[in-house]
């Protein structure tokens, strides 16, 4: 059995991932198993140590099945997912299909979703509804729904009963049997359901087609083990299992290597990276410490969570090089009475602890964080709380969002008396909050020269350039085309509400301006 074969055959004994209750809820749709989630199993943490898989290889009998044929992915979440579709458009790709921006030409269809807010899944649906009009001009477009929602019981339940013309459903454990789960799509008439609500093993070479040649995302680990009360990703994305160093050290060095400018490092709680190790104690500092010495301008990583922050960690990012000054720190809350329902495991004391630590060793650093506002039962003084704990902070940016209730976290039980209305005008005010402090330390930076990595045109405005500073500082300036790609000085003229506008100064060599 060769190392493919191997791995499918766990898949197909995977009896403990699949919950036989709601196979026979479905039965009724089909006469086959289908191997449907369950959020129960997803739940449960095991003792058992992470495989890894070095050699991956799609099996010579899927070869050429996409010969002729265009694929299309929409893609819904985070950069996990963004990556995950790169994974899935590589192994497109290597199958034969050609990739298309326009749903109509597609032979395959994918939706890539992301569960985290009730409004991400409804436009999932929406879209659902559209493909149907495809799919009646052509039978033979396969419309498959993968990623997190898909890990949802409810979700799988749903579109099997309402959305019939969805050809195959599978989840964030097993993208790498989309080749399996296409042949079997077309050869079959049913609906292919293969959800594993179980991680799967880390595998390595999976094929990418990456987006963009100037940045890239590089995992570092997968899963959450944190179960913060209102989040569903512990449950859709498994156990936390890091990927070894050697493989992110090698995988980095040739993206540098191909000329790729800036690394995203990703992971759901990067900061517990290497917690997993049984055999060796190499935790994100020590990673990071090595990727300083890689020959690329930029290491970024995303998202950390402030429990694991560890003072090494600190250390080393003061190194600075291409380790840059930005750091996103979701605090989610100020209260400390919602941060232990949310069961963040830190207070608001530890948090300014925290980021009085990272700023006394990155003085220049740019802090950034994300916000849940209307948690069950917040009352007005625990959201200025938040509020205070914002302006203290300093924070540069945010992203902000209306408590969303997930089916099968703790806090969708929970009671809740806070009325839409007034979870919406509070996310009013914090946005304004929010405005406020991002264009203040915009107007920071009026006069000085940054360095910015150009990635190509401003999104508004043809002849101008847009790139960002080492600090996530949008930066739009005018200048050649033949600059996007590389890092350049700019003055800065003007800071706006959102960016900042600059005039074009010299092309960069590597770290000569540390902003
Ligand atoms: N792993 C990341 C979070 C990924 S989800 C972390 O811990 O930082 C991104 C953000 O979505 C979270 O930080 C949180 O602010 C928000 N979020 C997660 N679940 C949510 C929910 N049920 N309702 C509203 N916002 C949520
Ligand atoms: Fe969700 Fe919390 Fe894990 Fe982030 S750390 S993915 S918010 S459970
Ligand atoms: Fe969404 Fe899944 Fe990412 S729920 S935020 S796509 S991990």
């Amino acid at each position: 059995m060769n190392e493919e074969q191997r791995i499918a055959s766990q898949q197909v004994n995977q009896p403990s991932t699949s919950n036989t209750k709601t196979e026979k809820d479905y039965s009724k749709y089909f006469e086959r198993v289908i191997t449907a989630p369950s959020l129960k199993e997803a739940k449960k943490r095991g003792k058992e140590e992470v495989k890894y898989h070095k050699d991956f290889a799609i099996p010579q009998e899927f070869k050429g099945m996409g010969e002729g044929r265009k694929f299309f992915i929409r893609t819904y979440g985070c950069q996990m997912n963004e990556h995950d579709s790169e994974v899935m458009a590589g192994i497109f790709m290597e199958l034969g299909y050609d990739p298309t921006d326009k749903i109509e030409e597609a032979d395959a269809v994918l939706l890539n979703t992301c569960a985290i807010r009730e409004n991400a899944e409804n436009k999932v649906f929406g879209e659902l509804g559209y493909l149907m009009k495809y799919k009646r001009k052509n039978p033979e477009m396969l419309i498959g729904v993968c990623g997190c929602m898909s890990q949802e019981e409810s979700v799988v339940n749903k579109i099997l009963t309402t959305y019939q013309h969805v050809d195959m459903v599978f989840g964030t454990h097993n993208i790498h049997r989309l080749p399996h789960i296409l042949k079997e799509a077309y050869m079959s008439k049913e609906m292919v359901v293969d959800v594993w609500s179980k991680e799967g093993d880390v595998l390595e070479n999976l094929p990418k087609k990456r987006n963009g040649s100037i940045k890239a995302w590089v995992n570092i680990m997968y899963g959450c083990d944190k179960f913060c009360t209102y989040c569903i990703v512990p449950y859709t994305r498994g156990k936390e299992r890091s990927r070894r160093p050697d493989e992110i050290i090698q995988e980095i060095r040739e993206l540098a290597a191909h000329g790729y400018q800036e690394i995203m490092l990703l992971g759901q709680n990067v900061n517990a990276y290497g917690k997993d190790f049984t055999d060796i104690n190499y935790r994100l500092g020590d990673l990071m410490d090595e990727l300083r010495k890689i020959d690329i301008p930029r290491i970024r990583f995303t998202t950390s969570h402030p429990r694991d922050f560890d003072d090494h960690l600190i250390e080393v990012l003061a190194k600075g090089g291409n380790l840059v000054e930005h750091i996103h720190l979701p605090v989610q809350s100020g209260s400390n009475d919602v941060l232990k329902i949310m069961a963040r495991k830190y207070t608001r004391e530890h948090f300014f602890d925290l980021v009085r630590k990272i700023k006394e060793a990155i003085p220049n650093v740019a802090l950034t964080t994300d916000i849940i506002v209307g948690y069950p039962n917040e009352t007005e003084e625990q959201f200025q709380e938040t509020i205070d704990l914002y302006r203290e902070v300093g924070f540069e940016s945010a992203f902000t969002y209306i408590y969303s209730p997930r089916e099968g976290t703790p806090a969708a039980k929970m009671v809740d008396n806070v009325p839409q209305e007034v979870k919406k005008e509070r996310l009013h005010r914090l946005n304004a909050v929010v405005e406020e402090l991002s264009a203040e330390a915009l107007k920071k930076y009026k006069d000085a020269e940054v360095e910015v990595l150009v990635e190509g045109t401003s999104k508004k405005r043809d002849d101008m350039l847009a790139g960002y500073t080492r600090r996530n500082k949008l930066v739009n300036f005018a200048g050649e085309k033949e600059l996007i790609g590389h890092i350049v000085k700019v003055k800065v003229t003007d800071a706006k509400a959102y960016s900042l506008r600059g005039e074009f100064v010299e092309v960069v060599k590597r770290h000569e301006v540390e902003v």
